[in-house]
């Protein structure tokens, strides 16, 4: 079963070939936001893949619009919910840049 490496924890998770990430994070704790519960209408489920982003299947018109959304955006950022696993994978969760105004001031 291919392994899916989750940055910033390092949590690593085997899943069978066809789950899609957001199952295969939420399904083994891992916390990724998905607002419209993984129906590509949002962007909260943004991830970077750092390994294995040429086995992923072309981009849909939709996802490329929602990506366009999100913050932090990168060459190899995609929807969780909408990637496909079929080999081993590292996926960085980006921090939200929400995620920072609410402690310091
Ligand atoms: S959860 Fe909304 S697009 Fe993935």
């Amino acid at each position: 079963m291919p392994k899916v490496t989750f940055l910033p924890s390092g949590t690593e998770v085997e899943v069978s070939e066809g789950t899609n990430l957001l199952d295969a994070a939420l399904d083994n704790n891992v916390q990724i936001d998905h607002n419209c519960g993984g129906n590509c209408a949002c962007s909260t489920c943004h991830v970077i893949i750092d390994k294995g982003f040429e086995s992923l299947g072309k981009m849909s018109e939709d996802e490329e619009d929602m990506l366009d959304e999100a913050e932090n955006l990168t060459e190899t950022s995609r929807l969780a919910c909408q990637c496909v696993v079929t080999t081993d994978m590292i996926v960085k969760i980006p921090p939200k840049d929400s995620d920072w105004e609410d402690d310091t001031f």
